[in-house]
């Protein structure tokens, strides 16, 4: 039987995360002020997340988007990460925050870091949703983390078990047993 949307636990509640999101705006509005800024979401997790973000950042800021392989289609990381899609526009001399859903082992992060520290942004930050530090695998902290959690696999608000659930309000546990359909 498939696992349906509402048998799965909440973690943060759309509340919860929507008041969080808005200090993150408020924090990284303040930070930036008078600046314009890029804003850099990682594909497609990121999507929400960043969509929130920025309504909450009252400055001049627009949006790109890259998009990296696959997590695979399970729980665990294929360890591979490739480009798939780059930015539409350059970053040079431009201040660019890096948007993810989920700082985890950090290979994703550190990967992409170096990509766009190559192309001389002005500045570059990261800010995620969720930070894991205890599966840390390369060294990369995040400039502002929305909500620090444990070993957990999580679905919701943009992040998927197998491209489903990112459509969920709220952030929920992902149970390790759950069936692939
Ligand atoms: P990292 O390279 O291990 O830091 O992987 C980060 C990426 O793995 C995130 O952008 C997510 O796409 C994915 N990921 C890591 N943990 C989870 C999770 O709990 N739920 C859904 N996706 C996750
Ligand atoms: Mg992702």
């Amino acid at each position: 039987m498939q696992t349906t949307h509402t048998q799965l636990e909440v973690i943060y509640t759309a509340e919860q995360i929507a008041e969080r999101v808005v200090a993150m705006g408020a924090e990284i509005s303040r930070d930036y002020a008078g600046e314009r800024i890029i804003l850099v979401g990682v594909l497609k997790g990121a999507s929400i997340f960043l969509s929130d973000l920025a309504r909450a950042i009252t400055l001049d800021c627009t949006f790109d988007f890259v998009a990296i392989s696959s997590y695979g289609r399970g729980l665990r990381s294929s360890g591979a990460v490739k480009l798939i899609k780059d930015l539409d526009h350059s970053i040079e001399h431009r201040h660019v925050i890096l948007v993810e859903d989920i700082l985890d082992t950090g290979l994703t992060l550190a990967y992409l870091r170096g990509l766009l520290l190559q192309q001389e942004p002005a500045s570059l930050r990261i800010a995620t949703l969720l930070d894991k530090p205890a599966r840390r695998l390369q060294k990369i902290e995040a400039d502002y983390v929305g909500f620090s959690l444990p070993n957990l696999f999580v679905v919701g608000y943009g992040m998927d078990y197998a491209e489903r659930y990112r459509n969920l309000p709220n952030i929920c546990l992902m149970p390790p047993e759950a069936p692939e359909e």
